[in-house]
């Protein structure tokens, strides 16, 4: 670790002039004496709360388990908000938000006085969106998730945010369950404040943020209301203050290992496929290589040992009772695929953090000998229909469908799938290929969740529960089935997708890695020549910008510009 420096904030509170008096004065509106700006860490609390991100909800009161935190180890804890990303309630998607906010992050810390941040980070893209911005300025950093909501419950039966929101739709749809019956279970579903219970994409990233060395151990899956999850937050508060004063900066933890540790977690976790694009651009903001290929052969040889929704049948408080991360971290080491001395905040590698982590439940977290399933990792596609990549879940699939080829129904977009997946007369049965058209970055736009494709109801009445997929867009990660997802280059920019029509043939061959459209390569330069690109999404504001300069899913869906960082040095005076 290297020296200490001085800090950002003396740039600020030091000086004995007019602009130090600015600076001082303003703070001291709020009760501050004049010792607190003696040189101690200013320490930023970066808050994602929000009434309209309900799994958020709590983190007023973990902001104050930080601020005593802060304050007890000699530190200046200030807090400030940024836009909160709640992925019930955004529309067209959260992720079309992610990297605004990362800007704002980035922004924040940078224009500040800030020698030091907390993330508070909960709903799904919240996650990304602060690391990203944090790891473009470079400064010593702690994220503390959320934490999973307790358990659903409906019925006197276990219940799993999205992955039975989708089943208990699906029955919705063929009959099988009345409206009331359906209100009922919302009201069971979301028991508490905290992120969704299932292994979706905001446990996924808590338990990545954990691989990267980048919480205190245990931060991915201790229950939201739970009373450690505020010791968590006292401790972190404590530690980035230590942080600060040994300069122990984003970019010493995350790493190419810890990056490679992450990714074979996530492949342990049987994590969601959105973790794929999050950290591609994770990556990228850090100079760091990943690639799509390593996402694939990095979890090749680890399995999923989670027996959690949606791959499984228990609920992220199971798996806190059975041991965390910390037990999935031990399996992996003990099994020789953990770069054991990725070091992490709390000054200690993650193999000292988690080599003698216990396991309590081998019904929740099943040891490498007895995996819950052979195939953990995700599996990247290509062939002429994604020619640079896509993405699938086996884990979630079935495995009857690993190797299929079926007639296309093609939906050119998510309107048109709408409109007529309802209809009797639509000419389908379980053998077909589903393709969804101008979902991707561009076309949507933000790439919404919407891979996952619902089935016919004529289908789903004679007991069919899943088909092959395909599509450029992206799917919650509480969400299973045989769905191929990302297909990057993107309909909406001329990729292939765009000229799969109705009646061709498509092979997903998943152990030889291949997505074929089984059209010849004159008849596709045919279709190709005849392609008309659609209108552009937005002409002015926000959108423009991310449309004009997003990145495809296989490059991370991040703005083109955005790539490296602006690093933490201070900004010019603005008096
Ligand atoms: Fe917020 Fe699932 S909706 S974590």
């Amino acid at each position: 670790m290297s020296a200490a420096k001085e800090l950002r904030s003396r740039s600020w509170f030091a000086r004995q002039d007019k602009n130090g008096f600015y600076y001082r004065s303003w703070l001291k509106n709020r009760g501050l004496p004049q010792d607190q700006f003696d040189g101690r860490p200013v320490i930023g609390i970066c808050n994602t709360w929000s009434e309209l991100t309900p799994c958020n909800t709590h983190f007023k009161t973990i902001a104050d388990h930080v601020r005593w935190g802060v304050l007890e180890a000699g530190g200046f804890p200030l807090e400030f908000p940024v836009m909160s990303l709640g992925e019930t309630m955004l529309r067209p998607t959260a992720m079309l938000y992610r990297n605004l906010v990362s800007m704002e992050v980035e922004e924040s810390i940078r224009a500040n006085p800030l020698d030091g941040v907390v993330l508070l980070m909960g709903c799904d893209k919240t996650t990304p969106a602060l690391l990203m911005g944090a790891a473009s300025v470079d400064v010593p950093a702690i994220g503390i998730s959320a934490g999973p909501m307790l358990r659903g419950l409906y019925q006197g039966k276990y219940i799993g945010s999205g992955t039975n929101t989708i089943s208990m739709s699906e029955q919705l749809r063929s009959g099988a369950i009345t409206l009331t019956q359906y209100h009922d279970a919302e009201a069971g579903m979301h028991r508490s404040h905290g992120t969704c219970m299932t292994m979706g994409t905001a446990s996924t990233m808590a338990c990545l943020v954990e691989a990267l060395g980048m919480s205190l151990p245990g931060n991915a899956a201790i229950p939201a209301v739970d009373a450690r999850r505020n010791l968590l937050a006292r401790e972190s508060g404590r530690r980035i203050v230590d942080l600060v004063k040994q300069d122990v900066v984003m970019s010493q933890i995350v790493t190419r290992l810890s990056l490679e540790n992450a990714v074979r977690v996530n492949a342990g976790i049987g994590g969601s496929t959105n973790a794929v694009i999050h950290l591609i651009a994770l990556a990228r903001r850090l100079g760091l290589s990943l690639s799509l290929e390593d996402w694939d052969s990095l979890g090749q040889t680890v399995p999923c040992l989670l027996n959690i929704m949606p791959s499984g049948q228990y609920l992220m408080e199971d798996f806190f009772e059975a041991g965390g991360l910390p037990a999935v971290v031990r399996e992996l080491g003990d099994n020789n695929l953990l770069h054991k001395h990725a070091m992490t905040v709390n000054g200690q590698s993650i193999w000292e953090n988690n080599r003698e982590a216990p396991c309590w439940n081998r019904d929740v977290i099943h040891s490498f000998a007895a995996p819950f399933k052979r195939d953990g990792g995700i599996v990247v596609l290509k062939g002429n229909l994604a020619p640079d990549g896509a993405v699938l879940k086996p884990s979630a699939a079935s495995p009857a469908l690993m190797q299929h080829t079926g007639r296309a129904v093609v939906f050119e977009t998510i309107e048109d799938l709408r409109a007529r997946i309802n209809d009797d007369a639509l000419d389908i049965d379980e053998t077909c290929i589903m393709v969804l058209k101008n979902c991707g970055p561009k076309g949507y736009p933000g790439m919404a969740e919407v891979g996952n494709l619902p089935l016919p109801p004529k289908l789903l009445k004679r007991g069919i529960t899943d088909m092959v997929r395909i599509s450029d867009a992206r799917m919650s990660g509480t969400a299973y089935g045989t769905v191929v997802l990302h297909c990057a280059p993107e309909a909406a920019v001329g990729g292939p997708l765009a000229f799969v029509q109705n009646g061709d043939l498509i092979t997903l061959d998943v152990q030889q890695r291949k997505l074929s459209l089984l059209v010849s390569s004159a008849e596709l330069e045919r279709r190709r020549a005849a392609f008309l690109p659609c209108a552009p999404a937005a002409t002015r504001g926000y959108v423009k910008l991310y449309v004009d300069h997003v990145l495809q899913a296989n490059e991370g869906a991040d703005l083109d510009f955005l790539a490296g960082g602006s690093g933490s040095s201070v900004p010019r005076d603005n008096f």
